[in-house]
């Protein structure tokens, strides 16, 4: 694995390497790799030359205290990289992705800047789009993976590449999770043995509403999701969504394709789930 820190030097780099016609896949982190963020590597790896970032990017932090204590383990992430077969690690500083103060872009998000976490996380998707803005401008990638875990992530990145109008393809990866049913998130390593066996709770709650989903009206099942969530978590949002626009959905035709999405404090942590309720 070629190790880069500089964006000049990668740039240049995989400019050889498109004009070899190789094909690139970009997966795109903020560190404390695990299973998940490795998922997405191997899954880039099967038929692209793969480049993977770690950079803890601090303005899509809204809550400084979360920043932090963004959990850093580069050691370990540069092991499972290399072991993984990832071919290219970018590992830039602050001062690399924002040298001299920039002019901001605003994104033209619409509504989702202003939903489930666009609400609770004012300014995330902005600073979200910032830095995938500039990585992208940098790797200029074929492909870019990213985990359904962000489920609005996803939603909002594909709407970025649709405002900068570049080529790359995104491909969704399926949320990777521990044998219990808790998702994979770096954040994870921050909760105690006992937070750690009340955190699947969350995921119990989305299959609650997954298993009693039925046409007709939905707050009775919100509710006995929140209702199993109601010893401590502090919740921020549990919905259910049209699975393409994340419109709330109150009253379900039996027929739109659905999600459900959590997000939750277990004390100082703040975890989020969503899984797919049915497809068309
Ligand atoms: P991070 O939280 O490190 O996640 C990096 C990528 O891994 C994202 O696409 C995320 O959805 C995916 N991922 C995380 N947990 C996963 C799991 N359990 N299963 C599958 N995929 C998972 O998301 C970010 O970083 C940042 O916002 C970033 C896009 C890098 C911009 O800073």
């Amino acid at each position: 694995m070629i190790l880069f820190k500089k964006s000049g030097e990668l740039h240049n780099f995989l400019a050889e390497k498109s004009k070899e016609g190789v094909k690139t896949g970009f997966v795109p982190t903020m560190g404390a790799l695990h299973s998940g963020h490795l998922s997405l590597i191997e899954e880039s790896k099967k038929d692209a030359f793969t480049i993977c970032s770690i950079f803890v990017n601090p303005t899509q932090f809204n809550d400084p205290k979360d920043f932090e204590k963004y959990p850093i383990t580069i050691e370990k992430d540069i092991y499972l990289l290399e072991k993984a077969g990832c071919d290219v690690l970018f590992l830039p500083s602050v001062n690399e992705m924002y040298p001299a103060p920039k002019k901001k872009i605003q994104y033209e998000l619409g509504y989702l800047e202003n939903i489930l976490e666009g609400k609770y996380r004012p300014g995330h998707f902005q600073g979200v789009c910032e830095v995938v803005h500039r990585l992208l401008d940098i790797v200029s990638p074929d492909n870019l993976y990213l985990g359904q875990k962000d489920y609005q992530q996803c939603m909002v990145l594909k709407k970025l590449v649709e405002l900068i109008g570049v080529k790359t393809n995104i491909i969704i990866c399926p949320t990777t999770r521990e044998p219990d049913g808790l998702a994979m998130s770096s954040r994870n390593m921050r909760l105690n043995e006992a937070e750690r066996k009340q955190a699947v709770r969350i995921y119990q709650s989305l299959c609650l509403i997954k298993d009693g989903l039925k046409p007709g009206d939905l707050k009775g099942l919100k509710q006995k999701a929140m209702d199993h969530l109601s010893e401590g978590f502090k919740i921020d949002y549990i919905e259910i969504a049209d699975a393409a626009t994340l419109a709330a959905i109150d009253n379900w035709d039996g027929k739109a394709h659905l999600v459900a999405l959590c997000a939750a404090f277990l004390n100082e942590v703040r975890l989020i789930d969503n899984i797919i309720l049915s497809k068309n």
